[in-house]
């Protein structure tokens, strides 16, 4: 039986409750669903009641309780809904060349960028990945995130790729205070040394059939745009994926619009992601469909590309997931919270907007929306106390 804890006198309990009730739709300030001077009842798994302070039932007055003293907030653990956490070796030396002129692109057409990590990654044992993945894990721990989303796609090769997904399985034993959801994402380049129809056929007939029957990943993601993968290729490996049980993501209209994002949402996908470029016609398809539309601002600022369009997004209809596409080319950080400040400042987004990319939308883009994103009875207990009394002091401070 695990214990019973209480947190009373919260300055405020985030529950995000409107923000379910609305879908994650249209939102204003109000829905964050603020509980002044509240109290959270739960056990190690679920949250067991939450409310005023004033009104906490008798039979939880003698469980171990915390005192927040009105001066910390509480709201759900953030998630980030996605990351390339499993990659070994550094791009320091590709950064640099960046910052002297050279393109994103233009390194990726040298067969730098993400080839120059699939090489680092091959050589890297097991252990080696494990134990690079598990400090990136704890330090996206203290920036508040209770659930991670992690892809391989480092591997671009059987082995490489399964030995990349064993690490994320290593890293729910190793912290089960995380949630991991793990996406196989082998279709993210072309490798240097297969051709792309052998490669293609490596997905489609060894490995995706080996990760869903190993349950090794839970979703399948495709990296679509000019010098990756086709509309057509991606359709093909997401359909493929799916009828194996995988549920689907898309890495969609990043560098050019490929009308990727209407893809997803033509198959259902539970987001489509990066959206730099994104046409009307994708926004159109993200405002009508469930496809959670997930927003990547640390990359168009590490890229120095415009922004996605947020508020044509939001202001259409779609469902908003904010994450940070934390990897070793396009975007080198873990922190959350900053990419919160950015989606304040360059994408417009409102508080309860930016409140639900990071909880309940972020949760819809996993799967994890009856468990997960929201404080509610009977909700996994993985909510987190802010070290301030609102909310907002984490938007508004930048990438504390
Ligand atoms: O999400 N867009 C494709 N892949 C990554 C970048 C990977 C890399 O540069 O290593 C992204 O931005
Ligand atoms: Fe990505």
């Amino acid at each position: 039986m695990t214990t019973i804890q209480a947190f009373t006198h919260a300055s405020f309990i985030y529950t995000g409750e409107n923000i379910v009730q609305k879908d994650g739709r249209h939102l204003n300030v109000n829905d964050v669903s603020a509980i002044e001077d509240g109290a959270i009842v739960f056990n190690s798994k679920k949250i067991i009641w939450v409310g005023k302070t004033e009104e906490l039932p008798i039979k939880y007055k003698k469980v171990k309780t915390t005192d927040l003293k009105n001066k910390k907030a509480i709201m759900p653990g953030l998630i980030d809904s996605h990351t390339h956490l499993v990659f070994a070796g550094s791009r320091a030396s590709e950064f640099a060349r960046r910052c002297a002129g050279a393109t994103y692109q233009e390194i990726a057409n040298e067969g730098g960028g993400i080839l120059t990590t699939v090489k680092a990654t091959r050589e890297a044992s097991v252990e080696k990945l494990f134990e690079l993945a598990l400090k990136r894990a704890l330090i996206s721990y203290r920036y508040g995130v209770r659930t991670i989303e992690c892809k391989s796609g480092y591997g671009l090769d059987h082995d490489t790729e399964m030995k990349c997904l064993t690490v994320i399985q290593h890293l729910r034993k190793a912290l089960p205070q995380m949630t991991f959801v793990s996406t196989y994402l082998g279709a993210h380049a072309i490798p240097h040394d297969q051709k792309k129809s052998r490669y293609l056929d490596d997905i489609l007939h060894k490995t995706l059939p080996m990760v869903a029957q190993k349950k090794l990943a839970e979703f399948c993601d495709v990296f679509i745009d000019e010098g990756y993968f086709s509309l057509a290729e991606g359709e093909r490996i997401l359909r493929t994926a799916k009828k194996l049980g995988l549920k689907l993501k898309v890495h969609a209209d990043e560098m050019q619009n490929t009308e990727s994002t209407k893809l997803a949402c033509k198959l259902h996908a539970h987001s489509a992601d990066h959206l730099l470029k994104v046409s009307d016609k994708g926004i159109a398809a993200l405002a009508v469909g469930n496809t959670v539309a997930t927003l990547l601002p640390g990359t168009a600022f590490y890229l120095k590309m415009d922004y996605a369009p947020a508020r044509k997004i939001l202001d259409a209809g779609g469902r908003v997931a904010v994450a940070t596409d934390f990897n070793p080319g396009s975007c080198y950080s873990l922190n959350l919270p900053l990419m919160m400040n950015f989606s304040a400042l360059y994408m417009q987004m409102n508080l309860a907007e930016i409140f639900a990319s990071v909880t309940s939308n972020a949760a819809s883009a996993l799967g994890l929306e009856s468990s997960k994103g929201s404080i509610k009875r009977g909700y996994d207990s993985d909510f987190v106390v802010l070290p301030y009394e609102r909310f907002e002091e984490i938007y508004y401070r930048m990438g504390w």
